[in-house]
């Protein structure tokens, strides 16, 4: 069933009026983004993306016509109160009364899966989808590179579980080259799996609740390489060169203008002939639709060949396989140097977050300050390091990272922290029925108005498994969750506005917490 019911009933009598078909107007009716200077209605239509522009010169003026026209169209109803038009749009408002019963009613309702029951998400196949992440190389550091495979990774594996796809998460090992592949040497069963626990890593998956389903290695694929070359061979893929290499021409005029190679002149293998072994390897064993790589840019061309390769062995499955890439993180420093190292980041974030909060009064008797100070200096790494595109690089400062005020985590898990211990301020007689009359006011409509588009804003990162979406409409919670608790307190409030007000705070704090955890942070109760 719809979650929000108001786009449906808009798309209805668009429907009518235009004769095309509700269910592909749906998408064209979006919520309008809250504003922070002047009130703004609730949903808009784009009228050239559902209108043909008949004119030859698409100018505006004829869109504009066929807008007026088509706003003069429709009427206000028991759901829709206001209809107007701006550049190219037909606008909504909502009944006020209904928009504030029916968002509160969703929240609550779907809990969790708020925003993701919505009609955006109705036709949305569900698939099998393997996520391989992390990735770190055994014998060496981990470095910043890897920590930011694993938070995004576990933000796409996330994500894509929340949608109701079936997620199989891998952590494929770099384990080449060492004495014993750590696979071949026992790795699941006995031995090496300690060197892990105790190691920091471990530790990082345990605070971002990040689990895999599967460790595989590089070394586990040493014998399915030579395998995979004789495929290659028997397709008469692969070609000799004078240094005695093989390789896979890739150029289009098949003039070896550019290739791969796949095999060494003693006849070991590559990292990609690996790569390719473990891919085909993986699609038999999970029989998925598609798999899905995070690891950082560098590693663009090797992911964009191997997925070439396996599609001139006839794996029409390579077609849908996703190279996700990321920048370089610069200047990621401690006090004594530079950090390349994961405890290192994992130390500092922490002590730099103990003692800002010992510096505020706020924190003095917290239950576990220590456990703390992780989540929220977490918080501020993931978001950090979530703002902008994944692809562009970005310089790391620890002080912008940390601040309490301005749009980090610590200010997301601070808002989370307040909207918390309100509430359990009056955990006790709390009422759900409340009076939506009470919710009026225009700090209150803001905040229902941006909780109606959360929908929206995971749809987008959905499409381009952007987390930036998911994080400015975050901090713009938070934002208008401030404002709306300073203007319209709880406290010294007749009862039916303080409930109605409670229950206003409770829906954004859910909200919140849900988009927090899909990012990958743990949203904390006190700081
Ligand atoms: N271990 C590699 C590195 O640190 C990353 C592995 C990425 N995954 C893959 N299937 N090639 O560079």
């Amino acid at each position: 069933m719809a979650a929000c019911p108001f786009r449906r009933s808009i798309a209805s009598q668009l429907s009518r009026v235009l004769n095309l078909p509700s269910e592909n107007l749906i998408n064209s009716i979006s919520a309008v983004p809250v504003s922070k200077k002047r009130p703004v209605a609730d949903f808009q239509l784009f009228v050239g993306s559902v209108i043909e522009d008949k004119s030859s010169d698409r100018s505006k003026p004829d869109l504009q016509l066929q807008t007026q026209r088509l706003a003069e169209k429709l009427k206000c109803d028991t759901v829709v109160s206001e209809i107007s038009t701006g550049p190219g749009t037909v606008n909504f408002t909502i009944n006020r009364e209904l928009l504030a019963k029916t968002v509160l009613q969703q929240v609550f309702k779907d809990g969790s899966e708020y925003g993701i029951k919505s009609e955006l998400f109705s036709t949305l196949p569900r698939r099998k989808i393997i996520i391989e992440f992390s990735s770190p190389n055994i014998a060496k550091k981990f470095h910043v590179g890897h920590l930011r495979s694993t938070i995004i990774g576990n933000f796409v594996a996330n994500l894509k579980e929340a949608l109701g796809h079936q997620v199989t998460r891998i952590n494929y090992l770099g384990d080449w080259g060492m004495q014993f592949g750590l696979l071949g040497a026992g790795f699941q069963q006995f031995g090496n799996e300690e060197e892990l626990q105790s190691n920091p890593l471990q530790h990082l998956f345990e605070r971002l609740g990040v689990h895999f389903d599967e460790y595989s290695g590089e070394s586990f694929y040493q014998e399915k390489s030579q395998e995979v070359l004789k495929m290659l061979d028997a397709k008469g893929l692969l070609q000799k060169t004078i240094k005695g290499t093989r390789v896979v021409d890739l150029s289009e005029k098949r003039d070896l203008s550019l290739s791969s190679t796949v095999m060494r002149s003693d006849g070991t293998s590559l990292y990609i002939t690996r790569d390719l072994a473990a891919a085909i390897d993986r699609m038999q064993k999970y029989n998925c639709d598609t798999m899905i790589y995070v690891t950082d840019k560098s590693q663009h061309t090797h992911f964009e060949q191997l997925f070439q390769i396996l599609k001139l062995m006839g794996y029409q499955w390579a077609e849908r396989c996703q190279h996700v890439s990321f920048g370089l993180v610069q200047g990621m420093k401690t006090r004594k140097g530079e950090v390349v190292f994961l405890e290192d980041v994992l130390n500092e974030a922490r002590s730099r977050m103990l003692q800002n909060m010992a510096s505020a009064k706020t924190s003095k008797e917290l239950e576990n300050p220590l456990e703390t100070a992780e989540k929220i200096g977490l918080a501020a790494l993931i978001i950090q390091d979530f703002k902008g595109l994944l692809s562009s690089d970005y310089q790391f400062s620890w002080d912008r990272v940390l601040q309490s005020r301005g749009d980090t985590g610590v200010f997301l898990q601070y808002t989370h922290a307040r909207l918390h211990s309100l509430e359990q301020m009056y955990r006790n007689g709390q009422s759900t029925d409340i009076n939506t009359a009470c919710l009026q006011d225009p700090q209150a409509i803001s905040v229902l108005q941006h909780l109606l588009r959360y929908d929206e804003v995971l749809y987008k990162s959905s499409e381009d498994l952007q987390p930036k979406h998911i994080v400015s409409y975050l901090l713009m919670l938070s934002h208008l969750a401030a404002v709306a608790h300073k203007t319209l307190p709880v406290k010294g409030s007749a009862p039916e506005l303080a409930q109605a007000r409670l229950r206003l705070f409770q829906a954004a704090r859910s909200v919140l917490a849900n988009g927090m955890k899909l990012l990958g942070i743990m949203p904390v109760t006190q700081m």
